[in-house]
């Protein structure tokens, strides 16, 4: 049987990025002999517009059977004013949730031809290419107790840091795993110094390396440090393995060093399914962009870069992979420029879809 995908566009620029995406899984499907059985739904506010829910619940039964989700993005002014329970955003969250995508990855790569729009010197970024594994379904953002309350005459605001081994290893596990995919190193980011949860995250990352993963490098190194590292010498760095709320920062700022939030893709992985493959959502970093829908402006390169991490880490087809980021980093080498891609000096941008077709021709001729 052909690998399953499900496509959730959602609102904004989501359809006209995914648009493109489309156009290149048929292409894989026509050129390279690797047909997908496609089937798309809603997510977010038009899923709330036709339902009432931003993820109906046989959206989510779909989702929990393919092999992997594409998620374009949800939200928009429209939806501003929602009650939190159906806010699009909602959509996502429960996706990730009953998904259980503990493992967020989030690449920062470089590519030369847009090394001068990092916020960094060309040659501190030029030829970066990291990643971010960030903890995504514990710690900080998810622990009890919190909430609000008053002490004496005063109010006080209360969050927990909550972290179980099994919850550590899993996601150190997966780093591991894709450091044997990329250079065999992996640095992992906690504050042990000053937080038990950073005390319990290093022994239980150096236990699973010891006995796992002896054969590769680790390294440990104080989050706040980890973010001076970043964007004194981020070449330093190939695989970074962190909790939720040191993820959410560094990989932020990572992201920065490399441009366009147009250009940015990430993959959030669970565990594996019962053919072997992990659960798996792609979506492009940015959101739905209302200043520029329906204009024909968005850079669908995130979302194309996002399918490119579908076909290494769900389809195990790495060279595959390698060829569709080529064929973007061949384009953007041609000067290929959306909106977005453009330096203050100007120059004419490309539409979605005129990107869109400079990329297959770059993938035809590869
Ligand atoms: P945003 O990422 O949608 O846009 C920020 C800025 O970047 C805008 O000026 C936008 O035009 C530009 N931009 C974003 N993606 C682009 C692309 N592919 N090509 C060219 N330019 C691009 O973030 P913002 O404005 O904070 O949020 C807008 C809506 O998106 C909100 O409703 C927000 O809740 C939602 N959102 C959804 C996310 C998701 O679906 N994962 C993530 C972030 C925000
Ligand atoms: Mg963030």
């Amino acid at each position: 049987a052909n690998p399953t995908l499900l496509i959730l566009a959602g609102d904004g620029i989501g359809p006209e990025v995914m648009a493109e995406v489309k156009r290149i899984i048929t292409w894989y499907g026509d050129k390279r002999d690797m047909p997908f059985d496609v089937t798309e739904d809603l997510v977010g506010g038009c899923a709330y517009d036709k339902h009432g829910t931003p993820l109906h619940d046989d959206t989510m039964a779909k989702a929990q059977e393919v092999d992997a989700v594409l998620l374009g993005a949800v939200g928009g002014p429209a939806y501003d004013d929602l009650d939190f329970s159906v806010k699009p955003e909602r959509g996502l969250l429960r996706l990730r949730k009953e998904m259980d995508l503990f493992s967020n990855l989030r690449p920062a790569q470089c590519f030369d031809a847009l090394a001068d729009f990092s916020s960094l010197k060309r040659e501190i970024v030029a030829g970066l290419d990291i990643m971010i594994v960030r903890e995504l379904t514990s710690g900080v953002y998810f622990g009890e107790p919190r909430g609000i309350h008053t002490e004496g005459n005063e109010r006080v605001g209360v969050n927990t840091q909550r972290y179980t081994e099994s919850e550590i290893a899993r996601v150190a596990r997966s780093a591991f795993e894709l450091a044997r995919r990329r250079n065999n190193r992996v640095c992992s980011m906690e504050k042990a110094n000053v937080m038990e949860s950073g005390v319990l995250w290093r022994q239980v990352v150096t236990e699973v390396h010891a006995k796992d993963y002896a054969d590769v490098e680790l390294s440990h190194m104080y989050a706040d440090n980890g973010a001076m590292q970043l964007v004194r010498n981020p070449k330093q760095f190939d695989v970074i393995v962190t909790d939720n709320l040191f993820g959410d920062l560094l990989s932020d700022a990572a992201a920065m060093l490399t441009g366009s939030l147009g250009m940015l893709p990430s993959a959030s992985l669970g565990l594996p399914m019962a053919n072997g493959r992990p659960k798996a959502l792609y979506e492009p970093v940015h959101g739905s962009a209302p200043d520029i829908t329906g204009q024909g402006k968005a850079n669908p390169i995130a979302c194309i870069l996002s399918f490119a991490m579908a076909l290494r880490y769900s389809f195990d087809a790495g060279s595959e992979a390698d060829r569709l980021e080529a064929a973007v980093e061949k384009v953007l080498a041609d000067g290929a420029r959306t909106a977005d891609l453009l330096g203050p000096e100007g120059g004419s941008p490309i539409s979605t879809t005129q990107m869109g077709d400079a990329i297959l021709a770059a993938l035809d001729a590869s």
